[in-house]
């Protein structure tokens, strides 16, 4: 990560959308990459997709989950297509971090399918091409999710938050981001630069 040792608090007064997509055993560590955003000084602007905010999991309920996220952020979320729609042409956003991004997403946002509120915020903040960082987590990103992280990699203003095998032995094809990262990437993201190694 040489070169990379970036001050963060030049995110003072940036709006970033914080999206969520349905990676629930993410969530808690997930967490912290946003509480650690906030400490930059950064606005943050909550994003849910359906499932991240309405599914009760294992991980826990929607409702710890959304309290959770609306306590760091101290903003309301975003859980509609409605609401989420502004956010290009009101140019609500420098840039759009979706920590964690389901195997689901990647593929909707790398085939232009924006039926969420985070695909279709993506969608909506891209036409000002400004930044989108994506934080990888999924079972499949070696196998049937490989093509899609593929072409988004490939996409003008798109970022990957760094990621690595979690566990190869067990979950051969399964990736997850770094989350720590995430704000390191954010401030490359901004001046246009994707943050290096991305595989670690
Ligand atoms: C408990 C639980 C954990 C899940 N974890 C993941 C995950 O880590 N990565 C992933 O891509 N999908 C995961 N899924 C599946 C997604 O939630 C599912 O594909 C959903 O449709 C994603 O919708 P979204 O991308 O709009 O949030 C999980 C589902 C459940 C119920």
């Amino acid at each position: 990560m040489k070169g990379e040792a970036r001050n963060v608090n030049e995110l003072m007064n940036m709006r970033v959308g914080c999206a969520m997509t349905g990676s629930f055993c993410t969530f808690r560590a997930v967490f912290e990459a946003w509480r650690a955003l906030a400490t930059t000084g950064a606005e943050l602007v909550p994003i849910m997709s359906f499932n991240a905010y309405d599914l009760d999991t294992r991980f826990g309920t929607g409702e710890f989950f959304r309290g959770e996220l609306r306590k760091i952020a101290q903003n309301e979320i975003i859980h509609t297509i409605p609401d989420a729609e502004p956010i290009g042409p009101k140019k609500l956003l420098d840039a759009l971090v979706i920590c964690p991004c389901t195997g689901n997403t990647i593929a909707k946002l790398a085939a232009g399918v924006a039926d969420t509120p985070v695909t279709l915020a993506a969608k909506s903040h891209l036409r000002n091409q400004r930044p989108v960082v994506i934080a990888v987590s999924t079972n499949d990103a070696l196998a049937a999710a490989a093509a899609n992280i593929g072409a988004l990699k490939n996409r003008k203003n798109i970022f990957f938050v760094p990621y690595r095998q979690d566990d190869p032995q067990e979950k051969p094809n399964s990736v997850v981001a770094e989350f720590s990262l995430t704000a390191r990437t954010l401030h490359a993201a901004l001046e246009g630069r994707q943050i290096q190694p991305v595989m670690l």
